[in-house]
C-alpha cells in the first residue's frame, strides 16, 4: 500500500487541522496509508508517528492548533539528524512527506528536496509573509482576533481618555498590524517595514487630540523598530536563528506618554492571536490546500507547494516561496496613512 507522511512545523496556527483532515480523507479515499509525524521535523528524525485514520481526524475541523504537535526543529542543526530523517523516510517507504509550515519548515523542505527527499509543501503562517501565495491559512483568524481586540480597546480608551497601544504579532512583515489597524480604525499603525519616527507618531496623536478627540489607538507590529534602533527582543535564538520578539509596545507606549503627557496603556495581544478556532476562510483554505497537496503527491511533484493565486489553488516551486519574504508594499502602507490621526 502507498504511504504518505505529514507533519506540521513552526508556530502553530488555526487551520492546521483542516489540512491534516483533508489529506487523510483524500488519501483514504484513494487507498493510501497516512503517517502523522509528531512535532514537525523532530518526528521524522525520531521516527515518532501515529498512523492516521478517518477516526483520528473526526471532529478536528473547528479545533485550533495541530493534532500532530509542532516544533521549530531544524533538521540541519544537529549532526546526524539529517541522516536519521532520510533513513526514516526510506524505512517507512514514504512516497512523500507533506510538510505544513512557514518560512523555516518550508525552507528546510526545499533543501531536503534538493537532496532527494520527496517533500511537498503546504504554506501556513499567521504572519502571511510567505511569497508565492496570496494568503496563508491562519492569517485570517489572527487578523480577525486582532481586529476584535482593537475594537475592544476603543471603548475603554474612550471612557478613560487614554492612548492605547496594541502590540500585534508580525516578525518581519506587518500584515496583521496593518490590516487589523485598517479594519479596526487604528489612529496610527506601525510595521517592521517602516522604521518608527516617534516624533511623527506623537504629532499625529497631539493633532487628533487638539481636534477634540480624547483618545487614540496605536497598532504596532512586534517586529517594528524605532528609527536608529534595533528590534526589541530576547537574546535567545531558536534553531533557525530567530530571536523572540516582544516589548516594542511598551517602549512606544512609554515614549508617547513621556512626550505627549497623555495617559497611555499597552496591551500585548501575543499568542491569543494564534489560539482557538479557525475562521471559515481558514478552514476552507486549509481544506483546499490539503486536498490539492495530495494531487502533488500523486503526481510526484516534489519540491513544490500548493498556493492560492486569486481564487485558484496552484503548485509553485518551494524555492519561490522561501527565497524572499512577502512584506507590506509601500503603496499599501501609504494608503493606510490617509486614515491616521
Ligand atoms: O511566525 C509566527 C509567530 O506567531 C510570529 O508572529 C511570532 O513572532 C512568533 O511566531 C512567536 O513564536 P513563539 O510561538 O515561538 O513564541
Amino acid at each position: 500500500m502507498n504511504t504518505v507522511g505529514i507533519l506540521t512545523g513552526g508556530g502553530d496556527c488555526p487551520g492546521l487541522n483542516s489540512v491534516i483532515r483533508a489529506v487523510v480523507k483524500r488519501a483514504k479515499a484513494e487507498g493510501w496509508r497516512v503517517l502523522g509525524f509528531k512535532n514537525g521535523w523532530k518526528g521524522v528524525i525520531e521516527n515518532a508517528f501515529d498512523e492516521l485514520t478517518e477516526s483520528s481526524v473526526s471532529g478536528i475541523l473547528p479545533k485550533g492548533g495541530t493534532i500532530l504537535g509542532t516544533s521549530r526543529t531544524n533538521p540541519y542543526k544537529k549532526d546526524g539528524d539529517l541522516k536519521k530523517l532520510k533513513d526514516n523516510v526510506a524505512k517507512n517507504q514514504l512516497k512523500a512527506v507533506i510538510a505544513v509550515g512557514g518560512e523555516d519548515t518550508l525552507g528546510a523542505a526545499n533543501k531536503l528536496c534538493q537532496e532527494g527527499v520527496p517533500v511537498i509543501g503546504v504554506p501556513k503562517t499567521i504572519d502571511n509573509d510567505l511569497s508565492a501565495t496570496d494568503y496563508t491559512f491562519g492569517y485570517d483568524t489572527a487578523l480577525n482576533i486582532a481586529m476584535e481586540c482593537i475594537d475592544r480597546l476603543h471603548s475603554t480608551a474612550e471612557s478613560h481618555n487614554r492612548v492605547m497601544v496594541a502590540e500585534i504579532m508580525g516578525r518581519h512583515a506587518g500584515w496583521i498590524a496593518l490590516e487589523a489597524g485598517i479594519a479596526g480604525g487604528a489612529d496610527v499603525i506601525l510595521i517592521p517595514e517602516v522604521p518608527v519616527d516617534i516624533e511623527e507618531v506623537c504629532n499625529l496623536i497631539r493633532k487628533r487630540h487638539a481636534r477634540g478627540r480624547s483618545f487614540s489607538i496605536v497598532a504596532v507590529a512586534e517586529g517594528a523598530v524605532l528609527k536608529d534602533a534595533g528590534v526589541v527582543a530576547d537574546s535567545e535564538k531558536d534553531q533557525f536563528g530567530h530571536v523572540r520578539l516582544g516589548g516594542i509596545g511598551n517602549v512606544i507606549g512609554s515614549l508617547i506618554e513621556q512626550k505627549t503627557g497623555f495617559e497611555t496603556r499597552v496591551t500585548v495581544l501575543g499568542h491569543i492571536q494564534r489560539g482557538g478556532s479557525p475562521t471559515a476562510f481558514d478552514r476552507v483554505l486549509g481544506t483546499r490546500f490539503g486536498f490539492h497537496a495530495f494531487d502533488l503527491v500523486k503526481e510526484g511533484k516534489f519540491g513544490y507547494m500548493v498556493s492560492l493565486q486569486g481564487t485558484k489553488i496552484l503548485p509553485v516551486p518551494l524555492a519561490s516561496a522561501v527565497g524572499e519574504l512577502k512584506v507590506v508594499p509601500m503603496h499599501y502602507y501609504e494608503m493606510a496613512k490617509l486614515f491616521f490621526g
